[in-house]
């Protein structure tokens, strides 16, 4: 049964974006919990200004209106919860072993499946709400899309076969709201989301907002930054694109 996140879901064939929607009715007071799911989006978003297109009818695109109360940097938390519930999710109904890429994106076998735009308002200095966006790819082919197959894939490209997508996001939901109401009661997922991370220990490359940079992921820190080894230099990145460089 829906603690929060699932009490009331609305399903729309064609959105400009669910976050947008999710954010309508946010703004004229809707309680915490609330679910806008779509079959196409014709103006998704990703992280980084972004676009987010699958076709329509085949995935999972989902936002959720959350009220937490919280101060600003946790917000962070929020996105980690959200991967490890579709993890979680991939994992239980499929048996898929999903890794997780800091800071919001699920990886089956090192390609990208899901993605995650936690969006945020504020009232003065307050947090007013969370809009949690969730895209999981699931019953269409990367082979179609040549340029994306070699770090993007999909559910169906990890069996072999399409799965019940009505399945997937009641399943989904459930865990999102199981994650969030242990979060809601001071669970701390740090080190969970730690070890879901395939990363920590690696070379990488990132490009941050104000540049790139190259070291050792060390670590994730409890307001959810990466902490990069550079130089033997420790640096604190808030934001950014990572690939593990072989
Ligand atoms: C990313 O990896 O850059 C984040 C992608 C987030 C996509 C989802 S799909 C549902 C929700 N609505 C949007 O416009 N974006 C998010």
């Amino acid at each position: 049964m829906a603690q929060f996140i699932g009490r009331k879901i609305l399903r729309y064939d064609e959105v400009q974006s669910t976050n947008d929607v999710a954010r309508e009715f946010a703004e004229a007071g809707e309680p915490e919990g609330l679910v806008i799911s779509a079959e196409y989006q014709r103006a998704g978003r990703g992280r980084l200004g972004r676009r987010w297109t699958v076709p329509h009818g085949t995935s999972i695109q989902l936002s959720v209106l959350l009220r937490p109360r919280l101060r600003i940097a946790k917000a962070q938390q929020i996105t980690q919860c959200a991967g490890l519930a579709v993890a979680q999710t991939l994992r239980t109904e499929y048996d898929l072993t999903p890794t997780l890429k800091w800071p919001n994106d699920v990886l089956l076998n090192g390609k990208k499946c899901s993605g995650i735009l936690c969006e945020t308002s504020f009232e003065d200095t307050a947090l007013a709400y969370v809009i949690l966006g969730i895209g999981l790819n699931v019953n269409y082919t990367m082979r179609d899309y040549p340029d994306l197959s070699h770090h993007a894939t999909t559910i169906f490209d990890e069996l072999g076969h399409g799965v019940n997508r009505d399945e997937l996001e009641h399943a989904l939901i459930a865990n999102l709201d199981d994650y969030y109401a242990r979060w809601g009661q001071g669970t701390s997922f740090l080190e969970e989301y730690r070890e879901a991370l395939g990363m920590l220990g690696a070379a990488v490359r990132v490009v941050t907002p104000t540049g790139v940079l190259q070291g050792i992921a060390r670590d994730v820190d409890a307001d959810g930054a990466l902490i990069l080894e550079v130089d033997q230099t420790s640096v604190r990145l808030l934001a950014g694109d990572v690939s593990i460089l072989k």
